[in-house]
């Protein structure tokens, strides 16, 4: 009950705009900065080069909300390809996320396409790749036509399956060979499109895990649960499928030290690592998802 009020009032909070504008001049606060490396691109950085140096490699998401002007998603375009520009001039190991809405989807989809592609461009010219992080139900097939637009221009571009979704395990069929990152889905779908019970998202992620590695295509395995891990070391095993052809991936701040003890292992290791000013609906949405985080939210309230 308390579980459920405390999950309603952090998505209530990261969905108000004034919140989340005022956030961004606040810095990062209420232990923010425990799961968002920094606000800017330089003390991000020198996050990244710890985390390689430790072992592990990252994938970089400047944080936005509520992009609905061409202006704000030309900045946000602009930004991206900055962050590829430095993460190649500081010479880190780390791929870049980005979220189509903030790029101009919902503005106008050749709009959208031609931001894709000057990200894309660019990424080729540093030798680096991009994941499209899926959002809303409402977003996957414009999303996904999208990437197989690009996808005739460029290799170096996947995205995100929601293991949630009824369609998920046909989208994995339909995308193979195609570098995705498997995950079981962070927002609230209708009951039509998604599956709503935990032990049924659970074995659709196991199957599409399974269909994606088999088929010989790159997959990356974005979870903090250490039950599908498992499952997945056993099956890679099993099959004889090589630790290059399959990665881990965890967000930043999450579970680091199961994040370590498996780069030890000899897995790969991508931590989500995002940044930015703003950070608040990201932070809010986290605190959603799992009550336990609340705990150093508040210390992090009570020690600044
Ligand atoms: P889940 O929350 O189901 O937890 C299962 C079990 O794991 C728990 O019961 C607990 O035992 C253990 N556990 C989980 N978290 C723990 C913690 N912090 N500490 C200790 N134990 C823990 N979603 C989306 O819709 N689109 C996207 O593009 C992405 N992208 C993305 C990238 C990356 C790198 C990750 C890790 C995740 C995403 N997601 C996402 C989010 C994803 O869909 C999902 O909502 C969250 O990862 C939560 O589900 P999990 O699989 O992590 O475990």
């Amino acid at each position: 009950m308390l579980e459920t009020v405390s999950r309603n009032v952090f998505l209530y909070a990261s969905q108000s705009k004034s919140l989340n504008k005022a956030a961004k001049k606040w810095g990062l606060k209420f232990g923010a900065s425990q799961v968002v490396a920094g606000e800017t691109i330089e003390p991000t950085m020198s996050k990244i080069r710890e985390l390689n140096e430790k072992g592990l490699v990252c994938t970089l998401d400047h944080l936005g909300e509520f992009v609905t002007s061409e202006e704000e998603a030309i900045e946000a375009t602009d930004y991206n390809i900055k962050t590829l520009k430095a993460i190649s001039e500081a010479g880190v190991n780390s791929q870049l996320s980005v979220k189509m809405t903030q790029l101009g989807l919902d503005i106008d989809e050749a709009f959208c396409l031609s931001n894709m592609r000057k990200i894309l461009s660019t990424a080729k010219e540093c030798n680096n790749f991009v994941t499209i992080d899926m959002e809303d139900y409402a977003h996957c097939q414009i999303t996904l036509d999208i990437l197989r637009e690009l996808r005739k221009t460029y290799d170096n571009v996947g995205t995100v399956i929601q293991a949630y979704l009824f369609r998920a395990e046909q989208d994995v069929k339909d995308l193979n060979g195609v570098t995705l990152r498997l995950v079981k889905g962070a927002y609230k779908e209708s009951p039509d499109v998604a599956y709503q019970e935990k032990k049924d998202v659970d074995s659709n992620y196991m199957r599409i895990i399974k269909e994606h590695l088999l088929s010989g295509s790159y997959t990356a395995i974005a979870t903090h649960d250490h039950h599908i891990i498992d499952k997945v070391k056993a099956f890679v095993k099993e099959h004889h499928i090589p630790n290059d052809q399959f990665e881990f991936q965890m967000l930043y701040g999450f579970r680091t030290d199961m994040q370590l003890s498996l780069a030890q292992e000899g897995y790969k290791m991508r931590v989500y690592v995002p940044f930015g000013n703003d950070w608040f609906g990201y932070f809010m949405r986290r605190l959603a998802e799992r009550p336990q985080n609340v705990a150093f939210a508040l210390k992090g309230f009570f020690s600044k």
